[in-house]
């Protein structure tokens, strides 16, 4: 098979990587792909939201397998693009339909959903421009700290969350009225605040039957101890030592089961991944976000512990016969600490030389920000390079990637030194 993969980070590295294992692979290409996928795939210098531009390539180089890394593709309608172009057509693509990644797109859909499912999820209302008054009057029925989501995709920037009511309330207009984060912000989500602890639960479908893939739980915060900045992510770790047998029952049961059967029931085309981010409040998971593909750095940690091959699973999504498809999954954790460059998420530099990548030994570094530059691989992006291990226990795999990283440098590099703290 041919394969196009779309996107650039290391989810996509990780996901490469995993797709150029199978012997169903003969090639693959990745748009516009980093400096790792560029050693073990072709990159092709094209973006992901550029459809056109996908499709002269896709019809050029005879693909007959796309698979969508990140979400804005997706939310921009690429799957029903390709079902609705006659030369198009008979070529999967791994990734919901437009309807479906409206599960990302927006908060508000996100909601109405997970209520019609009976899905456990904090109360919420949603707000406009018109509403803005009652929007301020809800808050004041709400306790602190209060919780504001932009409805639409915003750079993972679009959640607010607030102790005093005033600032709350002010906030809430800077999203409606000033359009804070411009079209994603003209309606907002308040909703109650949830507290525990969050993980992160994959789930590959067909659209009819699905797979659990392992759970991961994400380093969300720039800096020790889980403090500082909201980030992309800086660390995650497979499996998770809190997520039991009881507690995955009750997450397959209340949130899994029902969130495949709600797709069905509205007729919705979901051939992809489903991101389920959830919190353990006391005993119980709630659902505290969905997303339409796989989490990064997750996905660093989700995909090595995949032991079946990926083509194959993908396949079966793409045929409706996931049912007859079997899962493997490694035994081993793993663990990724991601490097960042000095001053993310806030501004930062780029085109760092990094260097020690040939040293690295019993890990794996995932390049998420980099790219080729006269023979150097060098800083491109914040998140840089994921470098993930495996090991009999999850700090048995973390000790390991934590002694590869000091083998590794570029200026101004930063990371967490960390993770698993909590576990
Ligand atoms: P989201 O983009 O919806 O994942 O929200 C970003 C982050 O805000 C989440 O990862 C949580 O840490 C936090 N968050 C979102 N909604 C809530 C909530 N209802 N209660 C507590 N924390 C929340
Ligand atoms: N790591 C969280 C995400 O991918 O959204």
């Amino acid at each position: 098979m041919k394969i196009l993969l779309l996107g650039s980070g290391g989810r996509e590295h990780a996901l490469a990587w995993k797709i150029t294992q199978s012997p169903k692979c003969d090639m693959l290409f990745v748009a516009p792909g980093n400096a790792g996928t560029a050693i073990i795939a072709t990159n092709v210098a094209i973006n992901p939201n550029d459809f056109d531009a996908v499709k002269k390539w896709v019809l050029a180089e005879q693909i007959t397998m796309v698979v969508v890394g990140p979400e804005d593709p997706l939310v921009n309608g690429i799957y029903d693009f390709f079902k609705n172009d006659t030369e198009l057509a008979d070529i999967p693509v791994i990734g919901p339909s437009k309807h479906g990644a409206e599960l990302e797109g927006s908060k508000e859909f996100a909601k109405k959903f997970l209520v019609k499912n009976n899905i456990p999820t904090a109360a919420y209302d949603s707000f406009t421009k018109d509403t803005v008054e009652q929007g301020c009057k809800f808050l004041e029925t709400l306790q602190p700290p209060y919780v504001l989501k932009a409805d639409g995709l915003a750079a993972g920037k679009g959640v607010l969350i607030l102790q005093d009511l005033k600032e709350a309330q002010q906030e809430l207009r800077n999203m409606l009225v000033d359009a804070k984060f411009g079209n994603a912000s003209s309606k907002v989500v308040i909703e109650e605040f949830l507290d525990g602890i969050e993980l992160s639960c994959f789930v590959l479908t067909d659209g009819k039957s699905y797979k659990l893939l392992p759970m991961a739980k994400d380093y969300k915060r720039i800096g020790e101890g889980d403090t500082g900045l909201n980030t992309g992510g800086m660390g995650a770790v497979s499996p998770v030592p809190f997520a039991d047998a009881e507690f995955m029952q009750k997450i397959e049961e209340r949130i899994v089961k029902p969130t495949i059967a709600g797709l069905q029931n509205d007729a919705i085309d979901y051939k992809g991944f489903v991101f389920i981010g959830l919190i353990k409040v006391g005993n119980d998971p709630f659902v505290i976000e969905y997303n339409v593909r796989m989490g990064d750095p997750e996905t660093e940690v989700v995909i090595p512990r995949l032991k079946s091959d990926i083509v194959t699973l993908f396949e079966a999504v793409a045929n409706q016969k996931l049912d007859e498809a079997v899962l493997e999954i490694d035994e081993r954790s793993a663990a990724t600490v991601m490097l960042v460059a000095g001053g993310y998420p806030e501004g930062y530099e780029k085109g760092k030389v990094i260097t020690g990548l040939d040293k690295v030994e019993g890990s794996i570094a995932f390049h998420a920000g980099t790219k080729q530059d006269n023979g150097a691989i060098v800083t491109n992006g914040g998140r840089v390079i994921a470098v993930t291990s495996y090991g009999d226990s999850w700090d048995e795999a973390i000790k390991k990637s934590y002694q590869n990283i000091d083998k590794l440098h570029f200026d101004k590099m930063y990371f967490r030194k960390d993770i698993g703290f909590d576990l």
